[in-house]
């Protein structure tokens, strides 16, 4: 009787490849939830798509605005660009204008005079004269720009204290406009106020004296004596 022997397997039931049993799924949900999946795959992924692209515009697009910012303002690539003391062209081709500039006045004054006169213009007792509210800097401006130019040596009053030192003459290195800088910030700093002083002022004192010596302060004051207050 083998019939007999085999017919309990009859009745049990089926088990699939894997021995899951009769809970697990049919070979039909199988192949459905598979099918799900591989259309699953297909669906948009998270993240990587848009906002790289993004960024590569911006920076394309910064780059596009870099290139357009030098080529305007780099002035051609031109060291001479940037020269402030070059004279500015007025419009329409006239006479080139100068303009006494109290903060370019400032650096020039920090970098060439401020060793001696100190920063803030009282210089040191017993050394270096006062600059600020000094006689010899208000009034007849052909007076500073002497000093500055040709530098003085000798004894000097100012503002009542004597001094007997050596200034050199700084403003034979400088330009006209330079010193016209200078002696118009040294005129208005530190609580003076007298008139600013044109380049061609400088340019024309410059060429009367020449390359002289330092002045003595004496000989100084008979040229252009000190204003009473
Ligand atoms: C190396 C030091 C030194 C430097 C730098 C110097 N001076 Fe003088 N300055 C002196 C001395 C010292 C005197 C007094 C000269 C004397 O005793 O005859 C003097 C005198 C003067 C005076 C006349 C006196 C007064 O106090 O008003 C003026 C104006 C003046 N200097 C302006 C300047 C200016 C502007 C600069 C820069 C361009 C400058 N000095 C740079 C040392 C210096």
């Amino acid at each position: 009787m083998n019939d007999r022997n085999r017919h309990p397997d009859h009745n049990r039931p089926r088990r699939g490849p894997s021995g899951a049993g009769s809970e697990g799924p049919s070979d039909g949900r199988l192949v459905e939830a598979h099918s799900q999946l591989s259309r699953d795959k297909d669906e948009p992924a998270e993240g990587f798509s848009l906002t790289p692209i993004f960024i590569v515009f911006l920076f394309c697009a910064f780059g596009f605005w870099a290139g357009l910012y030098l080529t305007r303002n780099s002035g051609g690539f031109s060291a001479g660009a940037f020269d402030l003391d070059a004279p500015k062209a007025v419009v329409a081709g006239g006479p080139v204008a100068f303009e006494p500039d109290i903060a370019k006045g400032e650096q020039l004054f920090l970098a060439n005079c401020a060793a001696c006169h100190q920063p803030t213009g009282l210089g040191l007792p017993g050394a270096f004269p006062p600059l600020a509210k000094s006689a010899w800097v208000a009034g007849a401006e052909e007076r500073l720009i002497k000093a500055i130019l040709a530098g003085l040596a000798g004894e000097i009053e100012v503002n009542g204290a004597k001094y007997n030192g050596n200034m050199p003459n700084i403003g034979a290195n400088l330009k006209d406009a330079q010193v016209a800088h200078i002696a118009t910030y040294v005129r208005q700093a530190w609580g003076n106020a007298a008139e600013p002083v044109m380049d061609a002022k400088v340019a024309e004192v410059r060429k009367a004296i020449g390359n002289r010596a330092q002045y003595n302060p004496a000989e100084l004051l008979k040229e252009h004596p000190l204003e009473s207050k």
